[in-house]
């Protein structure tokens, strides 16, 4: 991969935990790998009172926790401070815009460098109108130097609280930048698996002609985690896992796995087909809302032998809260390839493992041979793609035992990042953050194709304040989630993959 472009680089709550955890270890991965040039500077903006020092200690002591290249060399660590900054600032005060303003300028002007800016917003989304307000009027953007270098915006989930304000959000946006210049971060879609699921579909001639209705049964996508609210309880009672997973990480797999091939494989085809998918989603009615979602929330329970809280006992979290923390779905694609197949996902938190996984699941042969000679009920062939934690892609199928007598035994063939490659795959935020600064938006959700998950998703909270509120909490922690969900997926006599 090439150099980065010069630019600056302005986090605005820089303070962060964000910062901190993901976007400098990120930053740092990169220029320990050679990606940065000279003149690449970034500036955090935040209320905390730090100086550059300041703030470069507490980036040091983050990265020796988060960064993948850990252990820090202090030296190299000195070298790459040189390029961090930060301006002590308020978000809804001018003069912070301008004091950013004349950072900007005299980098330029110091390094010869055109005005090529990332304002990448870290802070809570209650914030991002005084940023994008503050940009405008000190005129910070790329249109108000005639051409002198890019302007670009990098937004973090959540992107809105339902359809109508991330309307209303988008609309505030582009009305200073243009869409080109705006990076709506998924961190999933640059995880490696992620990507690898469209190179696994187009260039494998022996999966495609078999990924549609005539040889699949049905697809589960599932990401699970064993943890819980991880001291973010403020943010997630009041997203759910609706907001927090399904809306944006679990449509866009949803999206990649079903996607008809792109003319192109560049940003605007890829995303064009993955728009014609999500509007052919079918829309859940109120109806479909009682019979195809299911809401769990934790109860107390054991996780990894320890015993762990109900959701409503964690801190932060009101103990009448009806904010669910698990949520299964089963939506149809109503499009020539997949009408009929069903998409089964589930997303929940405190469950038994931490695993994110497509699963799927093909039909079963049309006539059983080996029915005559006892052997029944052969278990359907499956891919299992997994993005986390263990990223790799298994297909199982039926073999042979070894013998004279005929039986058959489901077995695997697995491909594992690590031992096909030698070397594990970076970190989502490196490449999502490189894509940004060289201006590929391929892995970024665009405007369209995020509101209309908006959509889908804000249908279904909808159903739900209608419904009869769940008695909560109906699963316990440390098990797969509630029965419920089971019922949902076995009604039509499949199974969650729990293995
Ligand atoms: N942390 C994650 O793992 C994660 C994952 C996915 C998405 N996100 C999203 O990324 C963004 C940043 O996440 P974060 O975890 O870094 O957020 P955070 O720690 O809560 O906030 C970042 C900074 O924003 C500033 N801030 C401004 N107004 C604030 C307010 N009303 N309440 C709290 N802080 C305020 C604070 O800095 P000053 O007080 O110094 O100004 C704070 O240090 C959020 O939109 C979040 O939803 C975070």
């Amino acid at each position: 991969m090439a150099e980065l472009n010069p630019s600056i680089m302005v986090i605005f709550g820089a303070s962060g935990d964000l910062t901190h955890i993901k976007i400098f270890p990120a930053l740092y991965s990169l220029w320990e790998d050679d990606f940065f040039p000279d003149n690449f500077f970034i500036v955090g903006f935040a209320r905390t009172k730090f100086d550059d020092d300041a703030f470069r200690k507490t980036i040091f002591d983050s990265l020796n926790v988060n960064c993948r290249k850990k252990p820090i060399d202090e030296d190299e660590f000195f070298n790459f401070s040189k390029h961090i900054f930060y301006l002590t600032s308020k978000y809804d005060d001018d003069s912070s815009y301008q004091k950013l303003g004349g950072f900007i300028e005299s980098k330029a002007k110091e390094y010869n460098m055109p005005k090529n800016v990332v304002y990448y917003l870290s802070t809570p989304p209650s914030v991002y109108i005084n940023v994008i307000d503050g940009i405008n009027k000190a005129k910070l953007m790329s249109y108000e130097y005639k051409g002198d270098g890019f302007s670009k915006i990098v937004i973090e989930k959540p992107f809105g609280y339902d359809y109508e304000s991330a309307k209303n959000l988008n609309g505030k946006i582009l009305s200073v930048f243009k869409e080109e210049e705006v990076y709506r971060i998924d961190h999933y879609l640059g995880k490696e698996t992620v990507q690898n699921i469209l190179a696994f579909r187009f260039s494998n001639a022996i999966f495609e002609p078999i990924w549609s209705n005539k040889y699949i049964d049905h697809i589960q996508i599932s990401a699970l985690e064993s943890l819980g609210t991880g001291g973010r309880a403020g943010y997630f009672d009041k997203a759910g896992i609706i907001r927090d997973m399904m809306q944006n990480h679990m449509m866009q797999l949803l999206s990649l796995v079903a996607v008809e091939p792109p003319p192109l494989f560049d940003a605007d085809d890829l995303r064009n087909e993955k728009v014609k998918l999500l509007k052919s989603v079918r829309p859940l009615s109120l109806n479909d809302v009682k019979k195809y979602t299911v809401r769990g929330q934790y109860d107390r329970g054991v996780i990894g032998n320890k015993q762990v809280l109900s959701y409503k006992e964690e801190e932060g979290v009101p103990p009448d809260t009806l904010t669910e923390t698990y949520v299964a779905l089963k939506l149809f694609i109503d499009n020539y390839r997949w009408a009929g197949v069903p998409f089964y996902l589930r997303s929940g938190k405190r469950l038994k493992m931490h695993r994110t996984e497509i699963a799927i699941y093909f039909k079963k042969m049309p006539y059983s041979l080996f029915a005559k000679v006892g052997i029944e009920n052969i278990k359907q062939n499956s891919i299992i793609i997994t993005i986390q934690p263990n990223e790799g892609i298994a297909i199982n199928f039926g073999a042979k035992t070894p013998g004279f007598k005929l039986n058959i035994e489901p077995v695997n063939m697995v491909f594992n990042y690590k031992s096909s490659f030698k070397l594990s795959p970076p970190d989502a935020y490196e490449r999502l953050l490189y894509d940004i600064i060289i201006g590929d938006q391929t892995l970024f959700a665009r405007y369209d194709d995020m509101l209309i998950a908006w959509q889908l998703i804000t249908s279904i909270i909808k159903g739900w304040s209608k419904l009869e509120p769940p008695v909560f909490p109906n699963y316990e922690a440390g098990s797969w989630g509630p029965k419920e969900a089971d019922d949902l997926i076995n009604a039509d006599g499949r199974f969650w993959n729990n293995n």
